[in-house]
């Protein structure tokens, strides 16, 4: 294929010329203008892969040419460049449409960093798009169960996205398996044989968080005797999964911020700059969109973070998967159970396959997990699958509100106590599928007798 052509629009002449020369040496193809007027005529005129423009030009604003070369080619990735303290435009730019921007000044590496991104995102969505119209390809990973065609999409653009550098946002309800497609994403990258380092920003207390992600110097604050790296170091010609993203606090989105736009930071305490290779993935269960409008997490953050969003769906909208999900945990679990099982009873199945799954595959994995232990045939039974119907389906209102028999106080420590147990003593994770803070369930634990004992590490996929 011929070099992509890159359409440069940009008033100040030695901007212009830096950046084509930069561009040109990279191997790619440059044609520019002085302002939009010109630059419109140019897009009509030649064949055009992706458009570079600042946003303050004469004449025409950046913004309108923007939209205009959107509505010319709608698929056409458009890179705006703003100067620094202007991050509102910035943002304002890719509400419009934009793909991505770079502050002023930036440097040449970095501006071919972000083309060559949006490039290859642009590919790959032609490719993913063409991919899903041919069907036919099928993708298996061991330890994936994914033969559902909702699941397949998923798969193709885990393979798709992979390769690249581009930032993934996995989207998903709670146990979909973020964990395990971020895995996925890893495995078949050319980082498969760096590091993948994992932090759950919800497991980390508030004023741990930056130190554990970009480390710090010795004497940094009180206790810091020695420097530690923190997990950008760490992940340095890897990858780095961010987990539950929508709860970092304000104070850590802007050093975030600054190491996805530039690439480095410095430990705390420290005064040596960073630099790092790593692929960052991230994941949230909460709605970023929704955090976005509630002003709890920052915008411009939130689309260098969105460059190719992945949406896990939730199980009860691929079923199909049920049948083979079941066999791959049944053999997990009749190892660790010491018993073997032939499989599972036709009406066990209907069981399984009826229910509504609000925990999603992973509560799927705890309800096999517990027939395992209590079966005593060669097959799991209808009545050895212990479904959590205590929990009504969504809109089902009319039934009594407890369970017979029960105050609410039993009910609130029957429910923590099953939360805890599904999370392996994870309270983080305990907390999460109960909806409360970290403290809001230690004191609960508390109260009902669970002591706070150290962290315990979530369970291993
Ligand atoms: N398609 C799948 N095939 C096999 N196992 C799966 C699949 N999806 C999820 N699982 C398993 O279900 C469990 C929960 O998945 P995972 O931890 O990845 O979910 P999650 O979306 O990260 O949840 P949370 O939002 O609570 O962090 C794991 O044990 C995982 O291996
Ligand atoms: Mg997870």
């Amino acid at each position: 294929m011929a070099n992509p052509t890159i359409l440069i629009v940009e008033d100040e002449a030695k901007m212009r010329r830096l950046l084509e020369l930069d561009l040109g040496e990279a191997g790619f193809e440059t044609l520019s203008a002085p302002d939009a007027e010109t630059g419109l005529a140019l897009l009509r005129k030649d064949q055009v892969q992706l458009v570079l423009t600042d946003l303050k030009l004469p004449g025409m604003s950046g913004l309108e040419f923007l939209q205009a070369a959107k509505r010319l080619y709608a698929a056409m990735p458009v890179i705006v460049m703003t100067a620094y303290g202007t991050v509102e435009t910035a943002v304002e730019a890719m509400k419009a449409g934009a793909s991505d921007y770079v502050l002023k000044p930036f440097s040449l590496a970095e501006m071919r960093l972000v083309v060559q991104k949006e490039l290859d995102v642009r590919r790959l969505r032609e490719e993913n798009r063409s991919l899903r119209e041919a069907l036919g390809q099928r993708y298996n990973y061991a330890n994936v169960v994914a033969n559902s065609p909702a699941m397949q999409e998923v798969l193709a653009l885990v393979e798709r996205v992979a390769p690249t550098p581009s930032t993934v946002l996995l989207g998903g309800e709670s146990g979909v398996g973020k964990d395990l497609i971020a895995r996925v994403v890893h495995q078949r990258s050319s980082r498969a044989s760096g590091p993948f380092i994992k932090i759950n920003t919800t497991a980390i207390p508030e004023t741990l968080l930056e130190s554990e992600l970009f480390g710090y110097e010795k004497g940094a604050f009180t206790g810091a005797t020695t420097s530690k790296p923190g997990k950008f170091e760490l992940a340095d010609k890897g990858s780095l999964f961010l987990d539950e993203i929508g709860d970092v606090p304000a104070v850590t989105q802007v050093k975030l911020l600054r190491v996805l736009q530039e690439r480095e930071f410095e430990r705390l305490g420290g005064t040596r700059t960073l630099k790092v290779d790593v692929r960052l993935i991230a994941a949230t269960n909460r709605d970023l969109r929704a955090a976005l409008e509630q002003g709890t997490f920052r915008e411009d953050l939130y689309y260098r973070l969105n460059v190719v969003p992945i949406d896990i769906p939730p199980l009860r909208a691929h079923k199909e998967d049920i049948p083979d999900l079941v066999n791959l945990f049944l053999a997990r679990y009749a190892k660790a159970s010491g018993k073997s099982f032939t499989g599972i009873a036709p009406e066990a199945l209907d069981k399984l396959l009826e229910f509504h799954w609000p925990g999603n595959v992973r509560e799927l994995e705890n309800i096999v997990e517990r027939a395992c232990a209590l079966a005593n045939g060669p097959m799991l039974e209808a009545i050895d699958i212990r479904l959590d119907s205590g929990r009504a389906k969504p809109h089902d209102s009319a039934a009594s509100l407890l369970p017979e028999g029960k105050t609410l106080d039993q009910w609130e420590d029957e429910i923590i106590r099953e939360a805890y147990r599904r999370a392996n003593g994870n309270k983080s994770q305990a907390a999460r599928l109960l909806g409360l803070s970290r403290n809001a369930l230690r004191y609960r634990l508390e109260k009902i007798g669970i002591p706070d004992e150290p962290e315990k590490e979530a369970p291993a996929k």
